[in-house]
C-alpha cells in the first residue's frame, strides 16, 4: 500500500509552499496569449509585490505599469535607446526588433524600479535585494493564478535614461528590468530543472 499522504497542518502548509515554488516558471511574452489580465488579478499580484521584505522597511520597489497603449510607447522608447546607447558596429536588427515587439505580446508590464533610501543608511545592495524579493513575490503570485510572467533585464535598462524615462528620481534609483504579465498560450505549464542542492550548500557543524 502507498504511504498515505500526510494530513496534519505542517505538512499541508510544506506541501502547498513546495507546489507553488516549484511551479513558478518563466514563460516569455512570444508564449502569452492575447487574454487580457483582470483588474483583481493585477492588483493581488501587486499587492504581494509590496509585502516583500525590506531592511529598515524602506519598501524600495517602484512598479510602472504599461496597458493597453502605454506598451507601444514602451517599445517604441525600448527601441529608441538601443539605437542610441549600442555602437554602430555592435547593433543587432533581431535585438531591435525583439525590443520592438516583446512589449506588445503582453497585456501588461511592470518596469521594475529601485527608489533609493534618502539617507543611504541601508546598502545599496539590500534595497536591490528588497525589489528583487517583491518581483519573487508577484512572480509566485501569477504562478499561483496561472499566468505568465518573465523578468527581462536588457542591458539598457540600467542606464540613466532608462531611470529618467520611468520617472524615477536621482541617479542613486534604479530600474532592474520589466516584469512581463500575460496568460500561457499553451495549456501545458513548462517543466524546469536545477543543479543538485548539494553542489551548492556548506555544512558547517564544528
Ligand atoms: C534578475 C533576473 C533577470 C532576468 N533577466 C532575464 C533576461 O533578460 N532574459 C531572459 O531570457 N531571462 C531573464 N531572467 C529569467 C531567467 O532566464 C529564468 O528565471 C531562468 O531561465 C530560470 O527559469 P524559471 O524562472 O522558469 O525557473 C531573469 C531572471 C532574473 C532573476
Amino acid at each position: 500500500m502507498p504511504d498515505s499522504p500526510k494530513l496534519d497542518p505542517i505538512s499541508l502548509r510544506l506541501a502547498a509552499a513546495n507546489a507553488l515554488i516549484r511551479r513558478r516558471r518563466t514563460i516569455k511574452p512570444k508564449d502569452m496569449s492575447s487574454r487580457p489580465i483582470e483588474n483583481e488579478h493585477l492588483a493581488a499580484i501587486l499587492e504581494n509585490g509590496n509585502w516583500a521584505p525590506t531592511h529598515g522597511m524602506t519598501q524600495p520597489w517602484r512598479f510602472f505599469i504599461f496597458t493597453e497603449d502605454g506598451r507601444q510607447r514602451l517599445a517604441d522608447y525600448l527601441q529608441s535607446l538601443y539605437k542610441k546607447v549600442v555602437s554602430k558596429e555592435d547593433f543587432q536588427e533581431a535585438k531591435f526588433e525583439k525590443l520592438g515587439a516583446q512589449p506588445l505580446q503582453a497585456p501588461v508590464i511592470i518596469g521594475i524600479g529601485m527608489s533609493r533610501q534618502k539617507i543611504e543608511k541601508v546598502p545599496e545592495i539590500e534595497e536591490i535585494e528588497a525589489v528583487a524579493c517583491a518581483v519573487q513575490n508577484m512572480h509566485l503570485t501569477a504562478s499561483a493564478l496561472g499566468m505568465a510572467a518573465f523578468w527581462s533585464s536588457p542591458p539598457i535598462c540600467y542606464t540613466d535614461d532608462m531611470r529618467k524615462w520611468l520617472g524615477l528620481g536621482d541617479e542613486r534609483d534604479k530600474c532592474l528590468g520589466f516584469f512581463y504579465l500575460g496568460w500561457p498560450e499553451s495549456e501545458e505549464w513548462p517543466e524546469s530543472t536545477r543543479d543538485e542542492l548539494s553542489e551548492k550548500v556548506t555544512w558547517v557543524n564544528s
